[in-house]
């Protein structure tokens, strides 16, 4: 199939574009290489996606005549739409980068994809539009009104963009709920990546709601698994939506929403001991009460996606960390020499 991949440059993305391209698809690949962080990193990602089936754009999604131009010069079967502002604690400061990247360029996808007929649009959103939620583990059946950032906000209103074009224009919609991701080639701006960095270089990290908040940690390359097997999932009109109970992961119309997590949450100590262990050496903890805008914790029912896939995500947290670690020592060129002598 020819697919575009939307932040193709980022964490995600250049880890779904590597297995899409390994399985033999040809991807068109979307990115503006912001500079909300190190956009060397961007580019080094990309170098990984060198492929003859491979075509990168550098272009702001929120850009109408390019994005059109796109479409017209080729027949998408699938769209994948990762690009985003992403970040909970950046909103607070940046509420207008949200608007800009996730709403409006949120729009400019849908428009495209519905003047283009594509065959299904599945696009990123997140487990933080459970917000106040505190019924675990959180199912896409619950209520999803109380976002706590305006990251969050943005997420949920793409999930309701998504509905009414599923229900006007009859275009399919997945939305991928995912639960903090993490893995080899990860975000600087995320725990992990903050962690191992603090650690290595013997300064101090924060440890907010004083290590006591959970998170269903999952492994990136499960998260990679999930939508390449939504990828072929496509919602369709279904007429009993209403006689069958109305869920609220689905509809009448051409839509879904799914919940892309471990349901296994660790407790933030818990993960950072397990960090310690693997980098054999212990952190220096600076406690700190719940950040704004962040929620205490995500826990992911993974009903729905076993259900459509027949499959969930399990690798186990000292895995994922021991292949974080190792591909953070390789880029970086730590010498486990350098940094035992401290
Ligand atoms: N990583 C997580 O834990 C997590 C959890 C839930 C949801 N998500 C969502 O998944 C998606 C991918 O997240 P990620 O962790 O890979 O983040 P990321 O920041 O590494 O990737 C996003 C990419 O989008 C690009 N981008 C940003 N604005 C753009 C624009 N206007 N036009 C074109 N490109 C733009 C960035 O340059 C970046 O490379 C995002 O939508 C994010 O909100 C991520």
């Amino acid at each position: 199939m020819e697919i575009l991949v939307t932040g193709c440059a980022g964490f995600i993305g250049s880890h779904l574009t590597k297995k899409l391209l390994q399985d033999g698809h040809q991807v068109i690949g979307v990115d503006s290489l912001s500079d909300y962080y190190d956009v060397s990193l961007k580019k080094d990602r990309l170098k990984q996606l060198v492929h003859p089936q491979f075509i990168f754009v550098q272009n702001d999604v929120s850009n109408e005549q390019q994005m059109k131009k796109l479409f017209e010069d080729h027949a998408f079967d699938r769209v994948i739409h990762l690009a985003a502002q992403a970040g909970v604690r950046y909103s607070i400061d940046h509420p207008e980068s949200y608007i800009q990247a996730n709403i409006l360029g949120y729009f400019t996808l849908l428009e495209c994809c519905r003047h283009h007929h594509i065959a299904h649009f599945l696009y990123a959103s997140s487990s933080s539009v459970y917000g106040g939620n505190k019924h675990y583990p959180f199912s896409e059946e619950d209520h999803v009104d109380h976002p706590m950032s305006l990251y969050a906000a943005t997420k949920k209103s793409n999930e309701l963009f998504a509905h009414s074009y599923s229900s006007l224009y009859k275009l399919p919609t997945t939305g991928l709920r995912f639960f903090t991701v993490y893995g080899p080639w990860g975000r600087p701006d995320m725990a992990l990546f903050k962690f191992a960095k603090n650690i290595l270089n013997n300064q101090s990290i924060d440890v907010y709601n004083y290590g006591e908040m959970l998170r269903d940690f999952t492994y990136v390359e499960d998260i990679v698994e999930g939508i390449t097997r939504l990828m072929d999932q496509i919602p369709q009109e279904n007429e009993a939506w209403y006689e069958e109970g109305c869920h609220t992961s689905e509809s009448f119309a051409p839509y879904r929403v799914v919940n892309i997590g471990r349901n296994q949450p660790v407790k933030l100590l818990d993960f950072i001991e397990t960090l310690e262990k693997e980098l054999g050496k212990k952190a220096e903890k600076n406690f700190m009460p719940l950040q704004k805008g962040d929620v205490p914790n995500t826990f992911s029912n993974t009903e729905n996606l076993q259900k459509l896939v027949g499959f969930i995500p399990e690798t186990s947290i000292e895995e994922g960390i021991h292949q974080f670690v190792q591909w953070y020592k390789e880029y970086y060129q730590i010498e486990e020499a350098l940094y035992e002598q401290h």
